[in-house]
């Protein structure tokens, strides 16, 4: 409709135009060729001012006349065409917004895929870069792989403002380098914008943030629960024994595939359950939290705990490609771990690394309950507004908001983020954990 708007608008303004133009050519060709020809006859006759002029009676009736009439249509005209703008006007800008939008968010698209799927992969699904690991002096320790996060919730938990800062000046000593202006990057404070924009239209819905969490933690269990029940464990060694056997038989083919996607979806449903039974005081379970806490891109651990981002590559075999990297906790890991001795730092739960450090009870003196622990996780920090104890608050917000959806806080109604945290029905989009899940946390937290 506001398209329609402006278009029908548009084509109002080129009827006007053209109308305007074709009379002004008639006008300047009456004039040079017809009017502005050479007199015809004596100054005497023709002279205007020699002429007779109109009675009274002509001039105060009929002349008078036509000259109000005249009058009266313009002002009819202005009268109707005035408001008839106005009504348009609304539609006119509504449509220039959103073509502003499609045309930022195609151009933070475009520039996205240029400058930043390399390391956070197509679409902004996440990926993992190679870096340099070196110490304080900048001397060689050891090449990693370092996992970059997936950007496709990054709004539920940072405002448009630490967005935009983030991207200004990066997150040295990662990867993640200043790309804006005022850090010293290449990009201008339009092209950030527009990277903005683009970001969040690839933002996961509140039900596909709720799954990505979920199968983050089943993720992590699995190992255990298939050691809890050595009966599914072998149903699954089965059912993946079938699939490789059936070969080119293919109703085997199906068949066995079938069996093995429900042993699947059981192994899912136990690992769910299994989750939920995890023991807690008062409904918050710490074994739950620490699960929570190290859940990748939706966890804590990839800020607060060191090393968490890296895998140590394997040494070059095939050059070129992509290099391999050693699981984390695997043998080989801990042999590089034990080579590297005190070069690199020790992979603490909660040790500090981007995010400070939550050990030896840190967060208890931080925060005096459970409560205001709690609250501070669901919030976020935010520039110049201190929390707890000490806190501070500076730094451009970067701890984020687990718990309420953020990306517009502090976005004016002429942001294009602003709205991002309503959802089309009008309720408000919920944050990226439950409040319950915050709570697993914080029980695990005050712990470390
Ligand atoms: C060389 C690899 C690399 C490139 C290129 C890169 N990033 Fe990043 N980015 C990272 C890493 C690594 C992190 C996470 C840093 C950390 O561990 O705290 C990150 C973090 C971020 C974050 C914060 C996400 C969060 O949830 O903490 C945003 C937003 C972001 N990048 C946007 C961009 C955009 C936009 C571009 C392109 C202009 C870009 N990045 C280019 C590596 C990269
Ligand atoms: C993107 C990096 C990042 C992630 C992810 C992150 N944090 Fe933080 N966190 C920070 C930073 C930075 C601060 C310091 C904030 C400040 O001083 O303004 C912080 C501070 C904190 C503090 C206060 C510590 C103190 O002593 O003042 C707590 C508690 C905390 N984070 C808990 C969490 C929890 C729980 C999670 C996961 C649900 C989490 N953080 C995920 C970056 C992060």
């Amino acid at each position: 409709m506001p398209l329609l708007a402006a278009s029908t608008q548009r084509n109002l303004g080129m009827a006007i135009a053209v109308v305007a133009i074709v009379g002004f050519a008639i006008y300047l060709i009456y004039n040079v060729l017809w009017a502005g020809r050479e007199e015809r006859g004596s100054e005497l006759e023709l002279a205007p001012n020699r002429k007779p002029y109109m009675n009274d009676q002509e001039l105060e009736t009929r002349r008078l006349d036509l000259a109000l009439a005249g009058g009266l249509a313009t002002l009819v005209i202005i009268g109707v065409a005035l408001p008839l703008y106005w009504l348009g006007e609304p539609g006119r800008q509504q449509g220039y917004v959103e073509d502003s939008r499609r045309q930022f968010t195609s151009r933070g698209g475009e520039m996205f895929e240029e400058q930043c799927s390399d390391c956070h992969g197509g679409g902004g699904l996440g990926g993992s870069t190679a870096t340099t690991i070196v110490d304080d002096s900048g001397n060689f320790v050891t090449p990693v792989q370092w996992e970059v996060p997936a950007l496709t919730t990054t709004l539920y938990r940072f405002s448009e403002d630490e967005v935009r800062h983030i991207l200004n000046y990066g997150r040295p000593p990662t990867p993640m380098q200043a790309w804006g202006a005022p850090g010293g990057g290449p990009l201008t404070t339009q092209q950030v914008d527009e990277l903005i924009q683009y970001i969040q239209s690839i933002q996961l819905s509140p039900e596909e943030v709720e799954q990505e969490v979920l199968d983050g933690l089943i993720l992590q269990v699995r190992g255990d629960v298939l050691e809890a029940n050595p009966e599914l464990g072998a149903r699954l060694a089965e059912a993946n024994d079938a699939v490789r056997q059936a070969g080119a038989d293919e109703a085997a083919a199906e068949a066995a595939a079938r069996n093995l996607a429900a042993v699947e979806q059981e192994i899912r449903e136990t690992s769910e359950q299994y989750i939920r039974d995890l023991p807690g005081v008062d409904g918050a379970s710490a074994a739950r939290g620490e699960l929570l806490f190290n859940n990748g891109v939706y966890g804590c651990a990839r800020c607060h705990t060191p090393r968490d981002s890296w895998r140590f590559t394997v040494p070059e075999e095939a050059p070129g490609e992509d290099p391999k990297t050693y699981e984390q906790g695997s043998p080989e890991e801990a042999e590089v771990v034990a080579r590297l001795g005190s070069l690199i730092p020790e992979r603490e739960p909660g040790g500090g690394a981007f995010g400070p450090n939550l050990t030896n009870g840190s967060t208890k003196r931080q925060f005096d309950t459970a409560g205001d622990h709690a609250g501070f996780v669901a919030e976020g920090s935010q520039e110049g507004k201190a929390f707890g104890n000490f806190g501070q608050g500076d730094g451009g917000g970067q701890m984020p908001a687990f718990g309420v959806c953020v990306g517009d806080r502090d976005s004016g109604e002429r942001s294009p983020i602003h709205g991002f945290c309503t959802l089309t029905d009008g309720s408000p989009r919920p944050g990226m954990l439950t409040p319950e899940q915050i709570d697993d946390i914080v029980a695990y937290e005050r712990g470390l």
